[in-house]
């Protein structure tokens, strides 16, 4: 494992909750991480992304941080992961074609969904961001939603990471 994984593993080891690190399922390796309610976890949330993505271009490194930076802002804004005791989910998987952040949130009591808001205001952004960065998808779970944005890799097909 080099320093960067080893940075990465710690950090997971450092984080709440059930963790699953550095799974290989053929070509996919994916990290798992839980990150507490705080404010502050959205920082950790995007320096774990980093470290498990730092072999990939820059580019793709930081548009996967600002993707979890919104998914994970969001998570702690709306839902109950951003209340004290609160957590929420973060996986990054990598292959040879693309890379994808997923944000699993706790959910709200007016089962509100995110929604990409097309009001041109300054505010209102964030999803809209993350969808002209890679391929936004949203998951209903039982308790709230599953935010996934997935970055295809410079010069990679995307079938190439379907297989
Ligand atoms: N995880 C979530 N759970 C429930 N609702 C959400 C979630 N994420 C976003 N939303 C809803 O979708 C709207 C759009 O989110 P988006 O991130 O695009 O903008 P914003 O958070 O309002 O502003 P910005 O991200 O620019 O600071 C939010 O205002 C909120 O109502
Ligand atoms: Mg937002």
């Amino acid at each position: 494992m080099n320093t960067r994984l080893q940075h990465a593993a710690q950090l997971v080891q450092a984080c709440n909750g059930p963790v699953q690190h550095g799974r290989v399922q053929g070509r996919i390796q994916q990290y798992e991480c839980a990150f507490d309610w705080r404010p502050e976890s959205v920082a950790l949330a995007r320096r774990f992304t980093r470290d498990v993505l730092a072999e990939l271009p820059d580019e793709t490194v930081g548009d996967a941080q600002t993707c979890v930076s919104e998914l994970a802002g969001n998570a702690v804004r709306y839902t109950h992961s951003g209340q004290p005791g609160g957590s929420y989910r973060v996986r990054v998987e990598r292959t040879d074609a693309y890379a994808l952040v997923e944000v699993t949130d706790q959910g709200n009591d007016h089962g509100q969904a995110p929604e990409i808001q097309l009001g041109g205001t300054e505010s209102g952004r964030g999803l809209w961001i993350v969808a002209q960065l890679g391929d936004l998808t949203t998951i209903a779970t039982p308790d709230g939603h599953r935010v996934s944005a997935r970055i295809n890799l410079p010069n990679a097909h995307p079938a190439d990471g379907s297989g």
